[in-house]
């Protein structure tokens, strides 16, 4: 048996509706699950993964919350790890946006099926995901995969989104919110993934714990220094440059080859799509430190400050 959306009426469809509901600024439904915010679109997929995902030794997962620099880890991650595969010329970076090259675990391998076979995919096998850590726990804590989280500011994330998904309109049927009333939620904690503080300091208490296990990178660093950074995630990874590729300049190319500008204009991101839903050209929208200022006030710049004073404070978390 099936309801209106066609998901069958099983367990996970009773568990739903014991649920407290909300909607995204955007129209999208969400439900709140083990204290975070999830779109009822992914939700199923949410705890395929959290069922049957197991992670292995030798795997990367990317985590982030989204807009925090996801697509540009993944061309940094894949070009690292495979810098040996392929030439610089000819690395499928510059014929497939990177979201196919790494796929997500929740919006690709466990949407399309409950419980993918993802042995064959040779180590290291690199995956995304925008689950909180409670949430993919799990399946990753004891193998001694590797995790990078990713993160930002949230201000410049709540800009980037509200772009990134006004293009996509994905909530069709919906009349999306004024940016005020939209940005009141993001406050709350009320929106995809959120409260925004907890999904961060899910992973940055897990890198206190275990560095080596968990690297947490902000997108505005990388920005100030990505030659520093390719080196730190190819050490962390366990894929250190040697000193002769360094001298032949090698960094520096996969500086470029993933750099927004370079992605940003080639064929595949102008004008192909994932799975005729997102824009690739949707995931290069302008990659710049503090737009947000173009669009907020600084009433409301304050208002998020003192939220990430009162959950952060002390705790070493900073923008
Ligand atoms: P803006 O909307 O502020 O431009 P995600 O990849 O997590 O979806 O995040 C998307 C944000 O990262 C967008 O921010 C996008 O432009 C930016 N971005 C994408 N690729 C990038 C790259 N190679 N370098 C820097 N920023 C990039």
């Amino acid at each position: 048996e099936v309801d209106n959306n066609n998901t069958p009426k099983d367990e996970i469809h009773e568990l739903l509706q014991t649920l407290e509901q909300q909607t995204n600024w955007d129209g999208r439904p969400l439900v709140k699950y083990d204290g975070f915010w999830l779109t009822v679109l992914s939700f199923r997929s949410i705890l395929s993964t959290q069922k049957y995902f197991k992670a292995k030794d030798s795997d990367v997962i990317l985590t982030s919350f989204p807009k925090s620099g996801t697509t540009w880890l993944k061309a940094l991650t894949f070009s690292i790890v495979n810098r040996n595969v392929y030439t610089i010329d000819q690395n499928p970076l510059l014929t497939c946006n990177p979201h196919t090259l790494v796929p997500s675990l929740e919006h690709h391998l466990y949407s399309l099926q409950e419980n993918p076979n993802l042995q064959h995919i040779p180590s290291p096998r690199i995956f995304s995901t925008h689950m909180p850590l409670s949430i993919l726990h799990d399946s990753i804590r004891d193998p001694e995969c590797k995790i990078i989280y990713i993160c930002r500011s949230p201000l410049d994330v709540f800009i980037s989104s509200r772009h990134f998904w006004l293009e996509n309109k994905i909530g069709k049927d919906a009349v999306p919110l004024e940016l005020d009333e939209a940005f009141d939620r993001f406050c709350q904690g009320i929106h995809s993934s959120g409260p925004f503080w907890d999904h961060m300091l899910g992973y940055w208490n897990a890198h206190l714990k275990n560095p080596e296990k968990v690297l947490f990178l902000k997108y505005e660093d990388l920005k100030q220094d990505i030659t520093f950074y390719i080196k730190k995630i190819a050490e962390f990874m366990g894929y250190p440059f040697t000193e002769e590729e360094e001298k032949q300049g090698l960094i520096d190319e996969i500086a470029k080859l993933c750099s927004f500008e370079n992605l940003k204009n080639l064929e595949v991101n102008k004008n192909g799509d994932i799975r005729g839903v997102l824009k690739n050209s949707s995931f290069f929208r302008k990659g710049k430190v503090g737009d947000w200022t173009n669009y907020l006030t600084p009433d409301m710049a304050e208002r998020i400050k003192k939220i990430m004073e009162s959950k952060f404070g002390g705790c070493g978390l900073i923008f």
